[in-house]
């Protein structure tokens, strides 16, 4: 048999999760483990923007032709002003350009192919703890993947132990950095840090990839995009990866971009070339209803202005839940020892307690978090702060 050697790989434990909660018939169940946002009736909605713009589209789009390596050159516009800002000099002068790609996932596998394939040699330093899906992407490309230090297990984010680890760095290496809402800690840098960040980067010659999968989650639209644009315009070269399935709730729909900023024009378009080629052997062309949606909001000043209310709606909504969940603990004598909450930013969550504190809050309370301690703060349910609080209180006196 040609499959007989083929063994089984534990499956997400995230995904396993989710069947765990489904399972579990207390209603009374928290759901803080998949990292999706939720509305207080606990969906996950699509927004007004974008069912208004998918309606435009079904009225008028005329064609579904293959749409070319790079995808929509528009949409390609559109979605580097909204993360490089619309006045950056490196798109009037075309050093910056953007790949259309299935996701933020797909940006990361596409830039992983073309360090790769164009960088040689160069490993990728990645934050201890990431996103496990940038561990397995790297690694599946061929690089060597090292970490630095970024929050401990004293739950509190070490920027010392970062910057030391990073001065240690090869010349040349791949430092990847989340641009705000750190996932899965929730743990974002300083104004002052990311300056120190930019001064090892810069002296140490490494290229930096920043990871944007959430902006206008953390602090707003433009405030999120400070440390992307920092870089872009401090440092010749820079790789982002920007993801639409959050921000537009386009989740399934798989809307990304790998953005490259180069030191001249001239370079860009032998990127680009290496790009194109790649993605032509990874996916051929993207998806394109997500990013045809995300083109026709980004394009129309009146849905741009609601699809930026709907974005501020969601971040001050997570931005209440993690204040009102802190506050929910002050009765337990608890609140300074979960401030953490309310100074992280995004969905996330480090929330401090350890896998054992987890496992009994599942089993005892039907409150579901990652096995590290990470909650989604957007799956709480606002009207039910207090009964989480009390199940929180109650692993913590054990
Ligand atoms: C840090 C980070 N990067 C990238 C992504 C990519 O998301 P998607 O491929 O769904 O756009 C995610 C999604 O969870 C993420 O958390």
């Amino acid at each position: 048999m040609h499959f007989a050697a083929i063994g089984r790989v534990p499956g997400d434990p995230i995904l396993g999760l989710i069947d765990a909660y489904h399972q579990d018939s207390n209603p009374n169940k928290f759901d803080l483990g998949v990292g999706v946002y939720k509305d207080p009736n606990g969906l996950t909605p699509i927004l007004h923007s974008v069912k208004l713009a998918e309606q435009r589209l079904v009225d008028q789009q005329q064609t579904k032709t293959y749409i070319g390596g790079h995808g929509d050159s528009r949409f390609g516009q559109l979605i580097s002003e909204l993360v490089l800002g619309t006045e950056s000099p490196l798109l009037a002068s075309k050093r910056a350009g953007a790949t259309q790609t299935p996701g933020g996932t797909g940006a990361l596998r596409l830039v992983a192919d073309f360090i790769a394939h164009c960088l040689p040699g160069r490993g990728i330093w990645l934050s201890d703890p990431t996103w496990p899906i940038h561990e397995s992407i790297f690694a599946e490309a061929g690089l060597k993947v090292s970490h630095y230090p970024y929050v401990g297990s004293d739950n509190a984010l070490n920027v010392e132990a970062m910057l030391q680890s990073l001065e240690q760095a090869p010349e040349g290496d791949v430092v990847l950095l989340h641009a705000c809402c750190h996932n899965p800690t929730g743990f974002d840098l300083s104004h002052d840090d990311w300056l120190n960040v930019l001064d090892v980067v810069r002296r140490r010659h490494l290229l930096p990839l920043i990871d944007f999968a959430y902006q206008g989650f953390g602090d707003g639209l433009e405030a999120d995009a400070w440390s992307t644009r920092l870089f872009a315009r401090e440092l010749p070269e820079v790789l982002i990866t920007s993801s639409c399935s959050k921000n537009f709730g386009l989740y399934r729909e798989r809307v990304g971009a790998l953005i490259v900023c180069t030191d001249t024009a001239d370079k860009l378009t032998d990127v680009r070339s290496q790009l194109a080629y790649l993605a032509r052997n990874l996916w051929s062309n993207p998806p394109d209803h997500g990013a045809a949606v995300v083109t026709t909001i980004l394009g129309d000043a009146q849905l741009k202005a609601q699809w930026a209310d709907e974005v501020e709606a969601m971040r001050s909504r997570i931005a209440h839940l993690r204040a009102g969940l802190v506050e929910a603990l002050t009765p337990y004598g608890l609140a300074e020892h979960f401030a953490h909450i309310n100074q992280q930013r995004g969905m996330f969550s480090y929330t401090g307690l350890n896998a054992e504190q987890v496992q009994v809050l599942r089993e005892k309370h039907s409150v579901y978090m990652v096995g590290s301690g990470r909650a989604n703060i957007a799956g709480v349910d606002g009207t039910r702060l207090d009964s989480l609080a009390k199940a929180i209180a109650q692993v913590c006196k054990h």
